[in-house]
């Protein structure tokens, strides 16, 4: 370990903590990490990202053997998942990730630190408790809280690890749950909906608004539905869930939709309703660190909290809950302790929903645009009418951007495609550089490729798509 003081630690190795500590490390910053778990990388190397998108790409590969292998001439014999070797995979390849970023801290010198992290002496020294009580201090002239989130839990719907389950449970069903209810249309709820639906399990999801992925825009949920339901999932919407009944051997998921009681068997119960900063035990209300009402660390736009000393980054402050929102800010805050530029661009953050197809989008989407009154033109183009997306069994879905009517400045994009998340990428860098529908336009995509519709969407704004009636 570095002699003390250090120059920063950093509470949580999250893609957020470690970024930010490996930014540190690289600017000449005496760096710790402190983590309570045994494993480095947070909720989304282990729990969440990427056990997720590990299942989520097997059972996409079974599912469309079974259901499109014919189409493609593929004769199979009766094809069975392997929920065991499923899991397997999405453990190794996990273990690779949570490894390699133990080799990247140690590599670059930063001390890393097992143990409960809290806020002590104002903020200039850390407490670590490791898991057999013994505590050490840490001496530190900076603190970076990047402690996370955890998953919301209904009062009337409580976890129970076994029928009531958040996402740490459901990314490792040691089978598949004849039935399984999920309670939110949001991300989580959808992936992981998804990944059960496509191994078998009858999958139902309840949600409390009028349509899935409310984050989007309308015609993106629209359309994601019913790609999804013709995937098996079934969406019980505008329904307000009640609590959890059992009746002869058999669990229900209660819920109210306009005064009508409804009754939804389940083995499992998945409650994905969103997620809450993690501030328990950090020694908050100790130092008189300032939160809001939702639980929130309050930070300026330097990242600093009220307490001098201490910043604030990641789920545990306010903005999307997102791996690269937290990273961003990681580096940014880093930057800004070491006395350089940091900076986030807020207006350009992608946000993907990795279901098949998956649901994309940055910056303004058409709905908000509509909400907020700000003034717009849209492009659209349908990915029936992309060769790529035929030639690949992938021709569900469109590309949207949505740009200002007057000046024709990009505003943003939804993408609704197989692949999308890797479509986004190539509208996120116009957004960032303050480009225009026509910039988009004018870009040169390789034919064939699904990119090309997003040439075709910013086209359409001004009414020449090619490839379109
Ligand atoms: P979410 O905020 O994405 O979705 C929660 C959904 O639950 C919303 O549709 C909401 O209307 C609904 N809901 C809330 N209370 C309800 C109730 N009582 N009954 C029925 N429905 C209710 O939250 P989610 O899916 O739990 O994800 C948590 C966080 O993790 C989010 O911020 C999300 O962005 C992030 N995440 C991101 C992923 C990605 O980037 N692909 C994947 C998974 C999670």
């Amino acid at each position: 370990m570095p002699d003390q003081p250090f120059d920063l630690v950093v509470i949580g190795s999250g893609p957020g903590g470690y970024v930010a500590a490996i930014r540190a490390a690289q600017l000449g910053l005496r760096t710790a990490v402190v983590e309570k778990d045994s494993v480095l990388g947070g909720t989304c190397l282990n729990i969440g990202c990427i056990p997720s998108k590990a299942l989520l790409y097997s059972t996409e590969i079974y599912h469309t053997v079974a259901t499109r292998g014919a189409v493609h001439g593929l004769k199979v014999g009766k094809l069975t998942p392997d929920i065991a070797a499923l899991m397997q995979r999405k453990t190794e390849v996990v273990g690779k990730l949570t490894g390699g970023v133990k080799l990247l801290l140690e590599k670059r010198g930063v001390a890393i630190i097992q143990g409960t992290g809290r806020l002590a002496a104002a903020g200039r020294v850390v407490e670590v408790t490791a898991a057999n009580g013994s505590i050490q201090k840490l001496d530190t002239k900076n603190v970076l809280v990047a402690t996370g989130s955890s998953s919301v839990e209904l009062p009337f719907l409580k976890f129970d690890g076994r029928l009531v389950v958040s996402s740490d449970q459901a990314i490792a069903f040691p089978e598949v749950p004849a039935k399984l209810v999920v309670v939110g249309a949001g991300a989580i709820g959808l992936e992981l909906g998804s990944v059960w639906a496509r191994l078998g399990s009858e999958v139902t999801v309840v949600e409390m608004l009028p349509r899935i992925a409310p984050a989007y825009d309308e015609d993106v949920s629209r359309l994601a539905q019913r790609l999804l339901q013709k995937q098996g999932l079934k969406f019980e919407l505008g329904a307000k869930v009640t609590g959890v009944k059992f009746e002869r051997g058999q669990s229900f998921l209660t819920a109210q939709r306009d005064g009508q009681p409804l009754l939804f068997p389940a083995d499992k119960i998945l409650v994905a309703v969103g997620r809450k900063p993690n501030t328990a035990g950090l020694g908050a209300a100790e130092i008189g660190l300032a939160l809001d009402p939702q639980g929130r660390v309050i930070v300026d736009d330097h990242y600093r909290t009220n307490v001098s000393g201490v910043f604030a980054i990641g789920d545990v402050i306010a903005g999307p809950m997102l791996a690269h929102k937290a990273e961003e800010e990681g580096v940014a805050c880093v930057e800004l302790i070491a006395g350089k530029a940091g900076h986030v661009n807020y207006a350009a953050i992608p946000n993907v929903i990795y279901t098949e197809p998956e649901i994309a989008s940055v910056g303004l989407g058409e709905t908000d645009a509509k909400a907020k009154g700000i003034p717009f033109r849209i492009g659209k183009f349908n990915l029936a009418a992309n060769g790529r997306a035929l030639a690949s069994d992938a021709a569900d879905g469109f590309v949207k951007i949505i740009a200002d009517p007057k000046t024709d400045r990009l505003l943003g994009a939804q993408i609704l495609a197989h692949n999308a998340s890797e479509l986004i990428a190539a509208v996120t860098p116009h957004l960032e550089y303050g480009g225009s529908a026509e910039d988009v336009a004018r870009t040169i995509y390789a034919h064939p490729t699904m990119a090309e519709a997003i040439k075709e969407a910013a086209l359409a704004v001004d009414s020449r798509a090619i490839h379109a009636l």
